[in-house]
């Protein structure tokens, strides 16, 4: 993907090399406003390893390579991470108890697979460039195979994620976390309606057509 400036950016799946760049992007962008959070990179380490003992781990990140216009190519070991992606496969039981009923129904019923996004974020100097999208993208790609997935996020109503959940399909499920009370669940494939059915009977969960 090209830059405005001019130059590429790269999303590709994550190496253990790439620990240290993720782990500074990682304290960085979750040290800003919404979140305020701490991370040592003993922590970040423990999360990484969680993340390999998901199901179907897809892990991102989006680097821009440093280029060497007199030799063509690029330095591998010039890299700079800009953004990263984690998604994997989870089951209905780590979700509110809400939002656990109706997708039980949808995995039990209809065995749709539940793909929870975890972590997006991209480097504050490289935002609004499409960086975000793009990593998203390579996640709906990473799932495609699987026949009529949910997508399902949580962030803070104050963050920028709101409005790319918006543009990517994603509705607010109104379910909150249970601990941070600004935080929603987001979901594409299953959405809450209001609607009635033809006895009158409110329909809580419906599939996205
Ligand atoms: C949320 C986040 C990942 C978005 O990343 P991003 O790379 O800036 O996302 P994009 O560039 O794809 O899209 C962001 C905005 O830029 C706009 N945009 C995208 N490409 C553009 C371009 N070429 N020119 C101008 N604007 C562009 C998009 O339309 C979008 O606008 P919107 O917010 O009004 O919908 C980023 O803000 C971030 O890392 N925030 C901190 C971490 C965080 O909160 N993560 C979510 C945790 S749940």
């Amino acid at each position: 993907m090209l830059r405005r400036d001019g130059t590429l950016v790269v999303a590709r799946e994550y190496s253990y090399t790439d620990f240290d760049g993720f782990a500074s992007l990682y304290a960085k962008v979750f040290a800003e406003p919404p979140w305020f959070e701490k991370w040592s990179t003993e922590d970040i380490m423990k999360e990484v390893n969680g993340y390999f003992d998901e199901a179907n781990l897809s892990f991102t990140i989006a680097v821009l390579p440093t280029t060497y216009p007199e030799k063509e190519g690029f330095d591998p070991y010039g890299e700079r991470v800009v953004g990263f992606s984690v998604a994997y496969q989870v089951g209905p039981g780590r979700f509110p108890p809400e939002l656990a009923e109706a997708l039980l129904a949808q995995s039990w019923l209809y065995k749709r697979p539940i793909i929870y996004g975890d972590e997006l974020a991209v480097d504050a100097g490289f935002r609004g460039m499409g960086i975000g999208t793009m990593l998203m993208e390579q996640r709906f790609e990473a799932f495609n195979m699987m026949q009529d997935a949910i997508f399902i996020g949580r962030t803070d109503e104050n963050s920028k994620m709101v409005s790319m959940y918006k543009s990517l399909g994603y509705e607010n499920t109104r379910v909150q976390d249970l601990i941070y009370r600004n935080r929603y669940y987001y979901m594409k494939g299953l959405y809450r309606s209001d609607e009635v059915d033809r006895c009158g009977r409110y329909i809580e969960w419906r599939r996205t057509k």
